[in-house]
């Protein structure tokens, strides 16, 4: 490829998404719409890209500052045409050509731009615009061909005729320029049209008289929709995880319900792992092979290692969970919890911030926070660590083989020395010694005949 360089249109409201957001920074899986694209553009290694801002400006430059990225600023939003023009006196002095891209095509793929930059490349036009065929065009620029099939304009289904817009061949806003004429088209655009704005695709009629336009029509028509409103969002959110449940299912991960999923594109999930119905898989979880994830569980920044079964209704952010380990269902694992082989974590139990050790239990209905449990404890139900004294956040070590009865609470900070017992209904204060049993119930008293004596009160009033 010969140099050239990219030009990204991200400057308009985006008013058919009825946000306060500037359409471009709506994600599509966890990502920015433009995020997306820049990433399709980067892919081809161009010489440099600039990105058109203007409604909600700061914001997509600040979401954006770690790119390498020629911004330019398009005060008015009034029109495709104008914001290229807004990014000549950047352009000024640059040769060879250039692609321009709308910022609302998140579905770009490298190799479609890849194709459309060597087909001008190599042919004599001086503009090659690409092309697809929808069965459903409403909204779109149409193309229109002559009857030797060449492309004589783009017409906005605003200023469309009948049978105009009867055509389904669309225009995908993605050009390839040569940009020693490029300026001399945009100054020459005008806008007498239905929206009063200058349009882009008008320097089609322009460059057709000084050598002809090219075209690409490309059949991947998903991969060049637009996201105008939030239903054409949810459908590229469709789109996007289908590439990815493709990708995982064709290295031996089995999907029951795919389309009732919803994944970052950086999801890895080793073979022969399953995937139940309506799981939520974010970005940065990795899953191992041999794994089970049940219905209706949502992973984020999780590391799952191999055969490790996750029951249904599971929560998990920024937790590390070992081989062989058992969690949920109704499990919420918070970042920093750790849990080792072949431990469990059962229903209605939160960790956080705590190390379960190699085989240890935490059953049912327990908080452990800022602990540290060794390995084959027995964590009873309805155990809590007090961690929090309202200011400071205390930490409770609990040593091997310690069995927790239920219903205790563990006020840090706090030992619990190696297999010592702790009774049902403790409330541990103190550090607990090696072996010990430590127990702070009161003892039960019965006071004989209440029931009698009760009803003989309560008839007496009568
Ligand atoms: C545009 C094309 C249409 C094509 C469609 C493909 C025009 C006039 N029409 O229509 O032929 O079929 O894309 O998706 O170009 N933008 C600016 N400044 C502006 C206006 C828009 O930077 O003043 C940016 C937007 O942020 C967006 C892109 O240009 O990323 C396209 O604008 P949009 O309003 O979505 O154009 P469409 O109506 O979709
Ligand atoms: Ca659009």
């Amino acid at each position: 490829m010969s140099q050239f360089t990219v030009l990204i249109l991200a400057a308009g409201q985006g008013t058919r998404m009825c946000s306060d957001r500037p359409k471009v920074l709506h994600e599509l899986a966890w990502v920015p719409i433009l995020q997306h694209v820049l990433n399709a553009a980067k892919a081809l290694g161009p010489a440099r890209i600039l990105v058109v801002t203007g409604h909600g400006a700061p914001a997509v430059e600040q979401a954006f500052a770690g790119e390498e990225i020629t911004w330019v600023r398009q005060e008015e939003q009034k029109g495709t045409g104008d914001a290229v023009r807004c990014a000549l006196s950047a352009l000024q002095g640059v040769a060879g050509n250039l692609l321009i891209l709308a910022g609302d095509i998140p579905l770009i793929r490298p190799e479609i731009l890849n194709e459309l930059v060597k087909v001008h490349e190599t042919g004599p036009h001086q503009l090659t615009l690409l092309s697809t065929t929808l069965a459903n065009p409403r909204g779109y620029g149409r193309v229109v061909r002559g009857m030797d099939g060449h492309v004589q304009a783009i017409v906005e289904e605003r200023d469309a005729n009948a049978e105009i817009r009867s055509l389904r061949e669309i225009n995908s806003g993605i050009y390839v320029v040569s940009l020693s004429r490029l300026a001399g088209w945009i100054q020459q655009l005008r806008n007498e049209n239905a929206q009063g704005e200058y349009y882009l695709p008008d320097i089609v009629g322009m460059a057709l008289g000084e050598g002809g336009v090219n075209s690409v029509h490309h059949d991947d028509f998903q991969s060049l929709e637009g996201i105008n409103d939030r239903s054409q969002l949810a459908r590229a959110e469709d789109v996007f995880r289908d590439r990815i449940v493709a990708r995982l299912m064709a290295s031996g991960v089995t999907f029951t319900d795919p389309g009732s999923c919803r994944l970052a594109a950086d999801v890895q999930i080793g073979r022969d792992t399953t995937i139940f119905s309506h799981c939520i898989l974010g970005p940065g979880v990795e899953i191992g092979s041999h794994c089970q994830i049940g219905p209706f569980c949502h992973l984020e920044a999780s590391h799952i290692a191999a055969s490790v079964h996750i029951e249904s209704f599971s929560h998990l952010n920024g937790a590390k969970v070992a081989a062989g380990s058992h969690v949920g269902p109704y499990a919420r694992l918070r970042p920093g919890a750790l849990l080792e082989e072949g431990s469990k974590v059962g229903n209605f139990c939160e960790i956080k911030k705590s190390r379960i050790g190699e085989g240890s239990k935490v059953s049912h209905l327990a908080y452990i926070g800022d602990a540290d449990i060794g390995r084959k404890v027995n964590v009873g139900a309805g155990t809590i660590t007090c961690n929090y004294d309202g200011k400071n956040k205390f930490k409770t070590v609990i040593e091997d083989g310690v069995f927790i009865g239920s219903d205790t609470q563990l006020i840090a900070p706090v030992r619990l020395g190696k297999n010592s017992v702790i009774a049902a209904g403790t409330s541990v204060s103190k550090d607990v010694p090696e072996g010990a049993l430590a127990i702070t119930r009161s003892p039960q008293k019965h006071v004989p005949n209440w029931h009698e004596r009760i009803r003989a009160r309560t008839q007496g009033q009568k």
